[in-house]
């Protein structure tokens, strides 16, 4: 399998008692696994996939706690962490993978890795160009592009079954965040190619798609600095403009991937998961058919429930710092398990139950599926809207919708810290 094959499988079952995050029974089952770990403690002692060692954060408190802690830092080569930074972590991972010394700044300079004041001001640049106006604009473009997908499903349905995820799924924010970005669509497919070689974690890929894809960013940039529109590119090449150090080029490219890549691949496995989930839950199904309006908190609930993120981005210790009783070490890594803390017995009343009314009307989310904090997913509001339209659409158009194969036969992707299904083969109406 994939996971057996990948470089990090030496590591696994090293060391025991402290499971790697690329353990198969952590992988195949993180529900269990990591709701395991969380009744063993709050802070609970792991190891990465490059073996080092982290602390698990499993609890709904704790994770919200470490999230809005600022002496917890995300850039691992962070001047608070002194001279152990060569140690972290994600860089021995990065060297691992043979990224290249010179391209290390297009990863380690992305939002989610920069910390105050760096972080401050790429989040205030971005979220000028990325406002709730926007989105709410965007929310007719949403709908119709899904009318398009969905009505053009039975062209790749084979035996009256199709493939949700390579058809709708997928494309659906793609389209949309390469649209708000103002990537051409003639390149699309091509981002998406390189989304699958990023999240592969597999070293050859990675190391031939990311200089190209610097490139290709460098090149697309230079290009709309010619012919400025209204897309968000060209809205922060406006606001680099303003005053010319306020974004540095590389940071530009970097805020490029981060918005294509997490504007897609995590929200087409939102789509994917919730349909599987809501297929399975015949009474849940049955409620939001009949009240549509009941989608919003239907979202919540399934970004709790089977949201696609499951572990955060490590966060380091700048200071010694005491942990609900544990003692963390200045440059000790620590990961937010999010899938454990969704889950949180402490927090929720039978958290096992998919409850699409869980979340009381009006109410802002309650689950920590988009982080929390300083860091807190910027494309939340957006990702919800697609969710929403996503499933209120694919059942306008298809009431009779159900899996295509046994619950049993959904194959998962093994990848740490996501959930994401390979396919989802689905029937679009009755026999
Ligand atoms: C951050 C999840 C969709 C852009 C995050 C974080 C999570 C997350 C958990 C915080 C990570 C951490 O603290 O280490 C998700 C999920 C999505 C989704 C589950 C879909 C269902 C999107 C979309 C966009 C986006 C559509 C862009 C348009 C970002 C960015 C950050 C982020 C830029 C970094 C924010 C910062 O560092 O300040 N996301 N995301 N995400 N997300 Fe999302």
């Amino acid at each position: 399998s994939a996971l057996s094959s990948s470089p990090f499988a030496e590591h696994i079952g090293k060391h025991p008692g402290e499971p790697n995050v690329m353990e198969p029974a952590l992988i195949k089952d993180p529900f269990g696994g990591y709701g395991a770990l969380r009744e063993q403690g709050p802070v609970v002692r792991g190891r990465f996939m490059d073996d080092s060692p982290v602390w698990f954060v499993t609890r709904f408190e704790e994770v919200r706690q470490v999230l809005r802690d600022q002496r917890f830092v995300n850039n691992p080569a962070s001047p608070l962490l002194g001279s152990q930074a060569e140690e972290m972590p994600m860089l021995r991972l990065l060297e691992q993978m043979g990224l290249p010394e010179h391209l290390r700044v297009y990863l380690l300079g992305s939002i989610l890795n920069s910390d105050a004041p760096d972080h401050t001001r790429l989040r205030r640049l971005v979220s000028r160009a990325f406002t709730a106006r926007k989105i709410t604009d965007l929310r007719p473009r949403v709908e119709q592009i899904a009318d398009e997908l969905l009505a053009r499903l039975p062209e790749h349905a084979e035996d009256g079954i199709v493939d949700l995820i390579q058809h709708f799924a997928y494309p659906l924010p793609i389209t949309v965040i390469c649209e708000l970005v103002g990537i051409p669509e003639a390149d699309r497919p091509q981002w998406r190619a390189w989304g699958a070689d990023l999240v592969s974690l597999e070293p050859d890929r990675l190391s031939t798609s990311f200089p190209a894809m610097i490139d290709h960013t460098h090149e697309l940039i230079r290009e709309r600095r010619g012919a400025l529109t209204d897309d968000l590119l060209s809205e922060l090449i406006r606001a680099q403009d303003d005053d010319g150090s306020r974004l540095s080029d590389v940071e530009m490219v970097t805020m490029v991937f981060a918005l294509v890549f997490a504007g897609h691949e995590t929200t087409a496995h939102l789509i994917g998961n919730g349909t599987a989930a809501l297929l399975t839950h015949p009474d849940q199904l049955r409620l939001l058919k009949d009240d549509p309006a009941l989608l919003p908190r239907a979202v919540h609930e399934l970004m709790r429930w089977c949201g696609p993120v499951h572990m955060t981005q490590l966060r380091y210790a700048s200071e010694d710092i005491d942990l609900a009783g544990t003692p963390i070490r200045k440059g000790d890594a620590v990961q937010l398990i999010l899938v454990s803390a969704n889950f949180d017995p402490r927090h929720y009343s039978d958290p096992d139950r998919l409850d699409l009314t869980r979340h009381p009307a009006g109410h802002a989310e309650n689950h920590v599926g988009f982080g929390h904090g300083m860091h807190y997913c910027l494309g939340a509001t957006l990702a919800r809207q697609e969710g929403e339209v996503a499933f209120g659409k694919l059942l306008a158009h298809y009431p009779d919708v159900a899996l295509g194969v046994e619950p049993e036969a959904l194959e998962r992707a093994p990848m740490p810290g996501s959930w994401r299904l390979n396919s989802l083969l689905l029937r679009l109406a009755k026999r």
